[in-house]
């Protein structure tokens, strides 16, 4: 199925320029296709108490979110690292809220060339809540 890899990459990276990373200087970017077709997306913002730093996943969803979206059609996450960036534990368990197991997560190196995995494949056993509306 075609995917939209170029253009999350191409507003990943430039949310990854406005990182707020004077601690780790690790500057990650994040972007999403939401089911309304646009894209949203995040920078990781740090703070001196470093338990309230903020991941870019994150941030990118919560931007959909307020936008009046509640679903991930494709997630693409890219750190500053010749690794792939795949996202932390506590991303994954937010990526899954808004996101059905088959969505593809794109984890980009610095380069821009990507592993991708499924949701599912990232999250398999996912902690879900009945949603009361
Ligand atoms: N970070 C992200 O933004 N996303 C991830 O998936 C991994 C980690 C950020 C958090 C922190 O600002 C920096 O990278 C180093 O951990």
């Amino acid at each position: 199925m075609a995917d939209h890899k170029k253009e999350l990459l191409q507003a990943a990276r430039k949310a990854r320029s406005k990182a707020y990373a004077p601690y780790s200087n690790f500057h990650v970017g994040a972007a999403v296709l939401g089911g309304n077709g646009k894209i949203y997306s995040g920078c990781n913002v740090e703070n001196a108490s470093f338990g309230l730093t903020c991941c870019a996943e994150r941030n990118a969803i919560f931007a959909m979110v307020a936008a009046g979206e509640k679903r991930i059609r494709e997630i693409l996450v890219i750190g500053q690292s010749e690794e792939f960036l795949p996202p932390c534990g506590a991303c994954r368990q937010v990526i899954a809220e808004f996101a059905a197991p088959t969505v593809k997560v794109h984890m980009a190196n610095r380069k821009g060339a990507c592993l991708t995995a499924t949701v599912g494949e990232l999250v398999p056993f996912i902690f879900h809540l009945k949603k009361k509306r």
